[in-house]
């Protein structure tokens, strides 16, 4: 194994262009310690698959216990040193380990079904091309921002009509939600990120409390009507309102960057953007080879409760284990030519969503939101002209862009 004891994976410098790490990383193997965080990284994709289908051995609930209280900061805080770090607001479906998360898990898939989500699209389709036709008029052919135009507003609105809330207050959700994964990054501090959580959390109990007195047709309705109080076999008041915050937070973030990740791919391969505008059937396709190309997100933390090992590496108990899944997911003897974008690879087994018990639950609304923003602007006869410019987010763990200009091109044969 190399020694990486000058390496820091959550530098601005590599955060920018992270894959050349990723590689130099996976020459060493497919684990490696790295001791300026005082935390493992696995970039292997037997080996990620391996950790993240061993839930009691390594635990999320230490994982993001640990990435809350800073393991991922800039200034270098040691991850081991946070690994009994208990922060109790974290208590939501994605950070529990089971039993708990298997109950949470099961009842929540009672009300998010792939049906409930293929009833969406009517309306998301009506609101999407309202999105997409406003951009173009405003821009009326001068330089645009695809960030804030689409990649931001459409899951935003997109979630806000699921849960039924208020679109007016979209900047709001967008904020708590910036400063609750900013925290991952140190671009938001723990105070900032406590502010949010109370605050989206006295907000989503009001939504809770209302659709207990008048449910309507949306997913906190369904989740309040399969979930009636009293009943052992429910979930709790808590457990929902900690349910309704994930879904706001978890879908945000992570389908901008997919939404702009898939533009900046397309941009510069113009070649496969071509055949995609001339056959919007390729664009499933396109959306799996960017979730593993450019994965949203680049990785997870967990905490291992055992000794244990990871493939012929020992890991202590008490370890921070980074499971990287955007190197996995370039793993060259995983996928043949690993570093090409190819819209023709048929991938299907790439780890963007996750792996095991907490594999993404909003992965189909996701696929579904991605292919909506460029079937419109296709159908609408709209091209994608990239300007220089492109600006990246600072964070580690969530991969997208602050700024992606463009020109929307009326194309001939609209
Ligand atoms: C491109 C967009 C998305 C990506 C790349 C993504 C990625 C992920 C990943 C990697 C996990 C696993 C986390 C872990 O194992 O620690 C996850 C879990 C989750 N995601 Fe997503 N996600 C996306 C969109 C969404 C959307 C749109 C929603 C909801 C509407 C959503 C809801 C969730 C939830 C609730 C979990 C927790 C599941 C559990 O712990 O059992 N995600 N997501």
């Amino acid at each position: 194994m190399d020694s990486f004891d000058d390496f820091d994976p959550f530098t601005p410098e590599v955060i920018a262009d992270p894959y050349p790490s990723y590689q130099r990383l996976a020459k060493s193997g497919p684990v490696n310690w790295l001791p300026m965080r005082d935390m493992w990284i696995v970039t292997g994709y037997d080996s990620v698959t391996e950790v993240l289908r061993e839930p009691t051995v390594f635990s999320s609930a230490k994982g993001y216990a640990a990435l809350a209280a800073g393991a991922l900061n800039r200034d270098g805080t040691s991850a081991r040193s946070v690994f009994d770090v208990d922060v109790a607001s974290l208590s939501m479906l994605i950070s529990t380990d089971p039993p708990n998360h298997t109950r949470i898990r099961r009842l929540l898939s009672r009300t998010f079904t792939p049906r409930a989500v293929g009833a969406l699209e009517p309306r998301l389709r009506e609101v999407c091309a309202g999105l997409v036709n406003e951009a173009v008029e405003r821009a009326s052919g001068a330089e645009a921002d695809l960030v804030q135009d689409l990649s931001i507003t459409f899951p935003v609105t997109v979630i806000a009509e699921m849960l039924d809330i208020p679109l007016s207050r979209r900047d709001e959700f967008r904020s708590w939600s910036d400063a609750m994964s900013g925290v991952l990054s140190g671009d938001a501090t723990l105070e900032e990120a406590e502010v949010a959580g109370a605050e989206i959390f006295m907000f989503m109990s009001e939504m809770i409390a209302l659709r207990r007195a008048k449910p309507g047709d949306d997913l906190l309705s369904k989740m309040v009507i399969g979930n009636p109080e009293g009943d052992p076999d429910s979930l709790t008041t808590d457990d929902m309102v900690l349910i309704g915050i994930l879904l706001l937070i978890a879908g945000n973030e992570t389908t901008t960057n997919l939404i702009s990740n898939m533009a900046a791919a397309l941009a510069a391969h113009p070649d496969q953007a071509a055949r995609v505008w001339a056959d919007p059937g390729l664009l499933p396709a396109v959306i799996e080879e960017t979730l593993r190309w450019d994965s949203p997100v680049q990785g997870m933390l967990r905490g291992a409760m055992v000794d244990t090992r990871i493939g012929d590496v020992e890991i202590p108990a008490k370890s921070i284990v980074m499971t990287c899944l955007a190197a996995a997911n370039r793993d060259p003897a995983h996928y043949p030519a690993a570093e090409q974008f190819d819209i023709d690879r048929k991938v299907n087994d790439h780890l963007a969503f996750g792996n095991g018990i907490h594999f993404c639950l909003g992965a189909s609304v996701a696929r579904l939101e991605a292919r909506m923003v460029f079937e419109t602007l296709i159908e609408a006869g709209v091209g994608l002209t990239p300007l220089e410019g492109a600006t990246r987010t600072s964070n580690f763990m969530l991969r997208g862009f602050s700024r992606l200009p463009v020109i929307y091109s009326r194309l001939a044969s609209a």
